[in-house]
């Protein structure tokens, strides 16, 4: 038996050396580094900081150029969070989280019968969320930036205008999704997002619109988008088409400066994202978890390595379910939640050969997804100023929705509310009174940018999308980097494993389990499936040297890139 275990993870070990031999891209930079889902993006962020620029407004900069090069995620209607460390080790946390319109209530989702209706929260005008990201920017650019507001709107206005070349990637996305988008914008000409004929690698696509809504937000800053013009047209899709934001909920929104949430991790200092994302109580959890049943005492890919990972993240989802939504509505609990002792009793029921069972609550039906409709991008400059940020529209190009005249797409962030107790939303993710809807409120997000602390100096800077996986994608990453000792390549490439109570499943990536380990966790009874990509890091190290080690996940996202100098 031993020997037949020693063969599967030398499998298991193969596999990983052998993709991380063919994809090695490591490269360091001394001076500044970005790494996003985009190239161009990426080459945007870059040439900021070459111009002198901090890694604050390199941020911003990217920000915009993703809501034009990465139309499905990158945005300017949606809204996100951004995990900040200044070169003086300070911390600082930006929600820039979409809001529930004033009109929005409780069963808004729900038809006569009382059952959710999934097509009203996630497609069409009243899926959408009031959207935070240019006050986030806006905001960012106020507290931590250096160079000029309108210079940083500059490159994304000019890819706007003068179009942008699509990758096969891209263009294949836009193929699947033309039937949906034009299902929601069906009374408008000139929709760049929908062409007679398929998008095809190579075409390039300019998005005037866009363009004008950007020079917009550059020369009025938060008012050229929740005023004006551009609040006009995002006030009049609602009122022709459904929707219920009206130019009250624009001028209102406001994002929030939020103390992160900082914890220990095996002598690094780890510091996510606090409510009203669930990010980082969970990651903070699933790695006391880790700690307290010795994770780095496994090997990597192993039977204990995911059975124990499975396990941790059954209980720290359910307490997600639970616990967690808005602070600013809900009590949350956090101390209690990342509290030592508790989470000692939480994780003392683990048998390590035996599975436990969720809750008998109704499982969700939908399985995790596998295309990435957020984004993460991570930057780090000269000084050591340090910004992580995950943004999205929700689903791939968010509610479908392009605003006429605006050109860009809406978000559906409204369906990460718990619609209902217990009904799983399109990450099969379930929840209750804490993240139940209500005006003005905040609706509960996986988003889980992070920053590790080694000695008092930058480790690594990292995060995903991904849904519901992403909180697990940055936990792996984390403990391949520390437990398993990878070196920042491999620990991006090594195949990832989700889990997250209900559904009472276990998602792998192909090359994640040996057949060996694959048997005996179906012998305890765990239901596996097969996954074909999980998360899409876009993480930094920082080598000992102090040199920054930028690392795409290509594998999983062939456009991500790295640029750094
Ligand atoms: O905030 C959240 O948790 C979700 N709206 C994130 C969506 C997502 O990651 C989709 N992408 N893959």
């Amino acid at each position: 038996m031993q020997i037949i275990k020693k063969i599967a993870v030398f499998f298991v070990l193969f596999l990983l050396v052998f993709s991380c031999a063919i994809s090695d891209q490591s490269k360091s930079y001394k001076n500044g580094v970005v790494v996003s889902a985009h190239y161009l993006a990426s080459e945007v962020g870059n040439e900021i900081l070459q111009k002198g620029g901090n890694a604050f407004d390199a941020a911003v900069a990217v920000q915009f150029a993703l809501a034009v090069v990465y139309p499905r995620a990158g945005n300017i209607a949606g809204g996100g969070f951004a995990l900040i460390r200044t070169s003086k080790g300070e911390y600082n946390s930006l929600d820039f989280r979409e809001v529930a319109p004033r009109a929005a209530f409780e069963q808004m989702y729900c038809d006569r019968e009382g059952n959710v209706n999934s097509d009203w929260s996630q497609k069409g005008h009243l899926a959408v969320g009031v959207p935070g990201t240019v006050d986030g920017m806006v905001k960012l650019h106020e507290k931590y930036g250096s160079m000029k507001w309108e210079a940083l709107l500059v490159p994304a206005i000019k890819l706007a205008r003068n179009g942008v070349v699509l990758s096969e990637l891209e263009a294949n996305k836009l193929n699947d999704y033309r039937d949906q988008i034009s299902a929601q914008n069906k009374n408008k000409s000139n929709n760049p997002y929908v062409r007679e004929r398929p998008f095809r690698e190579g075409d390039t696509l300019s998005n005037l619109a866009l363009a004008r809504s950007l020079l917009a937000i550059k020369t009025k800053g938060r008012n050229g988008f929740y005023e004006g013009e551009t609040a006009n047209l995002i006030v009049s899709e609602m009122e022709k088409y459904g929707g219920i934001i009206n130019a009250k909920d624009l001028q209102d929104y406001q994002a929030i400066w939020r103390k992160p949430l900082i914890g220990e991790y095996r002598e690094h200092k780890i510091v996510s994202m606090p409510p009203p994302s669930s990010g980082g109580i969970a990651l903070l959890q699933l790695l006391k978890g880790a700690e307290m049943h010795k994770m780095n005492e496994w090997s990597f890919g192993s039977f204990e390595h995911i059975h124990l990972m499975v396990e941790l993240e059954r209980r720290v989802y359910a307490d997600r379910a639970t616990w967690l939504g808005d602070p600013d509505f809900y009590p949350i609990p956090v101390d209690r939640l990342v509290d030592g002792e508790y989470l000692e009793n939480r994780f003392a029921t683990i048998e390590m050969d035996e599975k436990s069972n969720s809750q008998d609550v109704k499982a969700g039906s939908v399985a995790v997804i596998e295309s990435f409709e957020t984004t993460h991008f991570s930057i780090a400059d000269q000084e050591g100023n340090a910004v992580a940020i995950t943004t999205t529209l929700n689903g791939n190009y968010g509610s479908k929705v392009v605003v006429e005249g605006g050109g860009f797409f809406l978000n559906n962030e409204m369906d990460d509310f718990s619609c209902k107790p217990g009904v799983p939303n399109q990450f099969g993710l379930v929840g209750g009174e804490a993240n139940a809807i209500k005006p003005k409120k905040r609706m509960l997000s996986s988003m889980t940018p992070t920053i590790v602390e080694k000695n008092g100096t930058l480790f690594m800077v990292l995060g995903s999308p991904g849904g519901s996986t992403i909180i697990t994608s940055v936990f792996q990453n984390i403990i391949n980097r520390i437990d398993f000792e990878m070196n920042p390549q491999q620990s991006v490439d090594a195949p990832r494993v989700h889990s997250q109570w209900l559904p009472d499943e276990v998602y792998a990536e192909s090359k994640a389990l040996s057949p060996e380990v694959k048997g005996k966790l179906e012998e305890v009874g765990h239901v596996i499936k097969i996954q074909s990509k999980i998360g899409m890091m876009a993480n930094i190290f920082v080598s000992e040297s102090g040199a920054y080690i930028g690392i795409a996940d290509t594998e999983r996202h062939a456009d991500s890139r790295v640029a750094g100098y």
